[in-house]
């Protein structure tokens, strides 16, 4: 539980400048390596990756576009483990031959397949030999999961009408998992993928009506009739690219595959020791744009509490409490995915609301409580399944605070306090305070809106900020106590938005990715659109205070909130990626000597005939820069450091 460990007291590295040199930049002193890049091949016998967009077995290589990952170590070891890691979308103009191809319309089934298989999920084998670090090729543990691979469906919605499908007329599972972005990981040692943009995948006719309630949820979740689909995948024939258009074709679900939307959105559960165990979506964790999912201080005799946010403008925060109180022994479970099914088969979801006076409350989302009812006139909660399925309406209904995009969350093993980045609402009319269709007023925990670059007109809160609370008790309480840690500015803007009193060793926009090392060191990562034109996005270390140390600020919309005491020396710019990349995904070796690190779509704005980014050709050192003209490729870094110590300090 918290309070076990040690507050480190200093940084031990020289912060990095600003960069927009296509490279991975890192402190004097350390040393990266890329590990595991697009195309990589992780099955015995595939063929190196000829990064040529000629090869097409997606299902026995890397996936594209790198995120959420965890080291998990085999017998405890530092220099042998399991890396479980989302590939959560693509750039698409480097993989294939030519870019992707659309024929009258239709999309080759080939390029579709590699498409969907270059998402999902990827488990693989990691070894250090001689101090380097490389995949073990042919690795019994190595696993690829995709949009086709079948999954069971836990809790109130499997079984329920909602899950039933051609697929499969009980509800009891469905096929694949697309998009997924944030992680985490469980005491009994699974992986956690989060479902994030999932929806933009689903086609949906113009004129599809579904009755007022249920064109209201498809809404809600992006989902409104003339919806698309991403990248052209139903225009190939076949179940399984037509199972994404949704459109209700005959009378009943037997016909058509108007349910399959309500079979995405989830947390899936992954056991990343046994290839063999079919992967769990939990639905009592809500349906959502999941970003990720956080485990909150492990107690026995507690529950076990989950943290998640949903990614979107004006979305939400999310705390998932399990029924049963945690027993030790199942850290050790024989059956992994047994243990899931206790934990995060059954449990209480809550939704957050942040008061303009520092205090908040978690919102139950329980069918019959909170008004949630099946008289409810936006949609009728007349099962748990019904607020599960509809999370976001249920978190309407109630009066949850709509947030400047919950990206990671990160619980400091010093203390239990929750951190969440809030990515940024920066849209020109619909972002925070902008006044157009959608936009909310600033408010005291998203309290910012202002002019970014300087002429004359608001960006919203362009640059974002990173919030974090105290539970008033255990986990497990309905109350807590919240602040603003930092929030993400250009040093140069004026000190009513640089409000952290952020300078150029430690100035960010755009925290996305967030972590605490077992250490207690606050790791943070960008994904940037707004900073881009002084650096490219990067990753900074903090040694963060606690909720309260800091003071009562105004910001320059008038708008009362409260800060941390400004971090200072204790905030330092730890690594800047290469061009047109974000920097998302983090763990490390439980000795803290080896850190794994993601650098998700390089050159994602060039095309075949003119990268934009070259980033990791040549020698494969990542500090190299790439060697022109070859084709950018998102990949795992390994960082270590050259005297064998403890990373950051
Ligand atoms: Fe996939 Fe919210 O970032
Ligand atoms: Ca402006
Ligand atoms: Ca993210
Ligand atoms: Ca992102």
């Amino acid at each position: 539980g918290g309070g076990d460990t040690d507050m480190p007291t200093s940084l031990g590295f020289t912060a990095v400048p600003h960069s927009d040199a296509d490279t991975v930049l890192i402190p004097a002193g350390y040393s990266a390596r890329v590990l595991y890049a697009l195309g990589d091949p992780i099955a015995a016998g595939v063929a190196d990756y000829s990064n040529d967009g000629t090869q097409g077995d997606f299902d026995q290589r890397s996936g594209d576009h790198h995120d959420g990952m965890h080291y998990f170590p085999i017998d405890g070891s530092s220099s042998n483990g399991i890396i479980a890691i989302n590939h959560e979308n693509l750039t698409r103009a480097y993989l294939h031959a030519n870019g992707p191809t659309d024929i009258d319309g239709v999309r080759p089934q080939s390029e579709v397949v590699k498409e969907m298989n270059a998402h999902g999920v990827a488990v693989f084998e990691v070894k250090a030999e001689g101090g380097v670090w490389s995949v073990v090729q042919d690795s019994s543990f190595n696993r690829r999961i995709t949009p086709f691979t079948e999954m069971r469906l836990s809790g109130p919605v499997a079984g329920s009408d909602y899950a039933k499908t051609q697929f499969s007329t009980d509800g009891s599972k469905t096929r694949g998992t697309f998009n997924n972005c944030a992680n985490g990981y469980t005491p009994w040692g699974t992986y956690l993928s989060c479902e994030e943009n999932w929806a933009y995948y689903f086609h949906r006719d113009e004129g599809d009506d579904r009755g007022a309630s249920e064109n209201a949820l498809l809404a809600r979740y992006g989902i409104s009739p003339g919806a698309a689909g991403n990248y052209g995948w139903t225009t190939v024939e076949g179940d399984a690219f037509q199972r994404l258009d949704i459109t209700v074709k005959g009378a009943s679900a037997a016909v058509d595959y108007r349910n399959e939307a309500y079979t995405y959105g989830y947390i899936v559960e992954i056991d990343p020791y046994d290839k063999t165990v079919t992967p769990a979506k939990r639905t009592a964790m809500g349906r959502f744009f999941h970003e990720g999912c956080w485990v909150g201080p492990v107690e026995s005799g507690k529950p076990l509490v989950f943290y998640m946010g949903c990614d979107a403008r004006n979305e939400y925060i999310y705390k998932f409490v399990s029924d049963q109180a945690w027993d030790s022994a199942d850290a050790d479970a024989d059956d992994r995915m047994a243990a899931g099914d206790k934990y995060l088969g059954a449990g209480t979801l809550y939704v957050a609301k942040f008061n303009a006076d520092g205090t908040g409350e978690w919102l139950e989302l329980s069918q019959g409580v909170n008004g949630l009812s099946g008289d409810n006139t936006t949609y009728p909660f007349a099962t748990q399944a019904d607020v599960l399925v509809a999370t976001r309406l249920a978190a309407d209904s109630v009066g949850a605070t709509p947030m400047d995009r919950p990206e990671w969350g990160a619980v400091n093993p010093v203390n239990g306090e929750v951190y969440f980045t809030l990515t940024n609402s920066s849209s020109s009319s619909s972002g925070r305070g902008q006044g157009g269709g959608g936009s909310l007023p600033v408010d005291a925990a998203n309290p910012r809106s202002y002019d970014d670059d300087a002429d004359g007109d608001s960006d919203g809160n362009a640059n974002g900020h990173i919030i974090r609370w105290k539970e008033n008790g255990d986990s497990d309480a309905v109350s807590f106590n919240w602040d603003i840690f930092a929030f993400g500015s250009p040093a140069a803007l004026p000190a009513n938005i640089n409000l952290s009193q952020l300078d150029a060793s430690n100035d960010f926009s755009s925290p996305d990715g967030l972590w605490f090392d077992d250490g207690g060191i606050l790791w943070i990562q960008t994904d940037d659109g707004a900073y881009t034109d002084v650096t490219n996005c990067m990753m900074l270390a903090a040694i963060p205070g606690a909720v309260g140390d800091g003071t009562t600020v105004t910001t320059s919309s008038g708008q009362d909130s409260f800060v941390g005491v400004p971090p200072g020396d204790t905030l330092r710019r730890f690594l800047v990626g290469p061009k047109e990349c974000e920097i998302t995904g983090i763990t490390m070796t439980p000795d803290r000597k080896t850190m794994f690190v993601n650098i998700q779509h390089p050159g994602e704005d060039g095309d075949v005939a003119a990268p934009s980014s070259n980033w990791p050709a040549a020698s494969g050192v990542a500090t190299d820069a790439g060697a022109s003209g070859a084709r950018p490729r998102s990949a795992t870094v390994v960082i270590t450091k050259d005297d064998g110590g403890v990373i950051g300090l």
